[in-house]
């Protein structure tokens, strides 16, 4: 499977998770779960689908083994955090390392991301100025 390809089905799942408790919290009157439900919306939905269009505007990324495996620490990670932090604002202790271990998980795989992106853009950057400068 390409890695923009679940990046989608992923950031699908997550918000349809994150809207369904985001209405169990407004029915219910209890907002207490709010920074997990947030937590899951923006890490799960618009993180996850960002990652999604980076990899299709790089078909070459996009097949590759490391960009499947960005996609799926990242979903691993969200669903340890979005777990940790509301059992955390649950009063559970027992969260801290489900929050603890997914936020060092999800900034080690930002930061593989981030490579990726500098390499890839430094990569389509450098093949624009070479298609650029025969025409100046
Ligand atoms: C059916 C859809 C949704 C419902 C019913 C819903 C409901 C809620 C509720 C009840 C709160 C608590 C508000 C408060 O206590 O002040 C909240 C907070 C929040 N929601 Fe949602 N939500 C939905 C979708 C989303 C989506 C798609 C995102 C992100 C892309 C999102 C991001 C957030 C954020 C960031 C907060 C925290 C806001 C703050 O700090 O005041 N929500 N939501």
């Amino acid at each position: 499977m390409k890695a923009s390809s679940l990046s989608f089905f992923a950031a699908v799942i997550a918000v349809l998770v994150g809207m369904s408790w985001g209405i169990v919290m407004a029915i219910s009157q209890d907002h207490s779960a709010m920074p997990a439900h947030a937590h899951l919306n923006l890490l799960g939905w618009v993180s996850l689908f960002l990652f999604g269009i980076f990899y299709r505007l790089h078909p070459a990324l996009d097949v590759t083994r490391t960009a499947l495996m960005q996609v799926c620490v990242w979903a691993i990670g969200t669903v340890s955090l979005t777990v940790g932090v509301a059992m955390l604002h649950a009063g559970n202790k027992g969260g801290e390392p489900f929050a603890g271990i997914g936020s060092f998980v999800l900034l080690a795989d930002m930061l593989l991301f981030g490579w990726l992106v500098v390499r890839y853009e430094l990569r389509g950057g450098l093949r624009g100025v070479a298609i650029m400068t025969p025409a100046e």
